[in-house]
């Protein structure tokens, strides 16, 4: 068997432990160096996955100079993902990158030019797409079921469901509410099953409403600094389809209203019962 890829992961806290796992998990992987700013989070992450104690580093340059990595996992906060990914992509690695990409366009711009300059992939850790139903909805699509599609709409909300742990809130590390946190995920999944069309406009709406205010939520309302606690938005795509998104961490809608939804129609002539 060839040699295993070697990976060097950025940012060791909560879904750093999924990336652990998945990469033990897979037969061609090792992850071989950790970086975090906090020791306690590197040094927890490497005991519990079997990480040499002096591949811990506090310092992602430091580790990119003193490991030989195939790949780098970028899982910190949002702000850090276009410098982290940057780098590996300087230091001759592929990029895998938590979602979402970056806090703005000109940030996904920067990290795709640097992977091409260096000639390595760039990937983001989309997960909606390659779950069960992700995989079976783009089958159906492949198979020509939905035939094409021109109108779609997608819906992740939560009633009272802003993070109360990490930096989700902080506007500083976070830079976006649910839309960075839970919009790009339905989107994403939206945009995968239409093949993602061009999209020509975008109108859109942006909340805050009740999650800077006093409630039952666990987290502090007066930390709450990111922009939005709810969102709306319409895009029209070359093609002349469209798609509609809604997602929140908070509003007022029952539980039943509030399930992820993501429905795509196309012009295919399926017989209702053959689904
Ligand atoms: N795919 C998903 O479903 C999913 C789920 C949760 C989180 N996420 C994404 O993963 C990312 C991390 O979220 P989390 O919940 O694990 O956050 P977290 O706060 O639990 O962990 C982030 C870690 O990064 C470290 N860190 C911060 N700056 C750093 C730097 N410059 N260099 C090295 N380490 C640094 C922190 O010390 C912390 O340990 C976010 O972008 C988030 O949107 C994705």
């Amino acid at each position: 068997m060839a040699r295993k890829l070697r990976v060097g992961l950025i940012g060791a806290g909560g879904i750093a432990q999924s990336h652990m796992q998945g990469w033990e998990e897979n037969e061609h992987t090792e992850v071989v160096a950790i970086c975090d700013i906090k020791r306690q989070a590197r040094e927890d992450t490497a005991k519990r996955w079997g990480v040499a104690k002096n591949a811990l580093f506090d310092d992602y340059e430091k580790m990119l100079e003193k490991v030989e990595l195939d790949i780098v996992d970028v899982c910190t906060p949002n702000a850090y993902h276009k410098a982290a990914a940057v780098a590996g992509f300087q230091a001759g690695c592929h990029v895998l990158v938590e979602k979402p990409v970056a806090t703005s366009a000109d940030e996904c711009r920067e990290m795709i030019n640097a992977g091409k300059k260096a000639k390595r992939l760039l990937m983001v850790a989309q997960v909606l797409r390659f779950n069960r139903e992700g995989q079976t909805l783009r089958r159906w699509v492949d198979a020509g079921l939905v035939g094409d599609i021109y109108w779609g709409q997608c819906t992740l909300l939560r009633p009272r469901g802003v993070p109360a742990w990490g930096t989700f809130i902080d506007a500083k590390e976070s830079a976006g509410g649910p839309c960075y946190d839970l919009g790009v995920h339905i989107l994403d999944m939206a945009l995968y099953l239409m093949d993602f069309p061009e999209p020509v406009s975008v109108s859109a709406a942006t909340y805050l409403q009740l999650a800077n205010k006093p409630s039952l939520m666990k987290h502090d309302p007066a930390k709450y600094t990111v922009p939005e606690d709810m969102a709306a938005g319409f895009i029209r795509f070359a093609n002349g389809a469209t798609l509609s998104l809604q997602t929140s961490w908070a509003l007022n809608v029952t539980e039943a209203a509030a399930k992820m939804n993501v429905v795509v129609c196309g012009t295919g002539c399926v017989k209702r019962t053959a689904c």
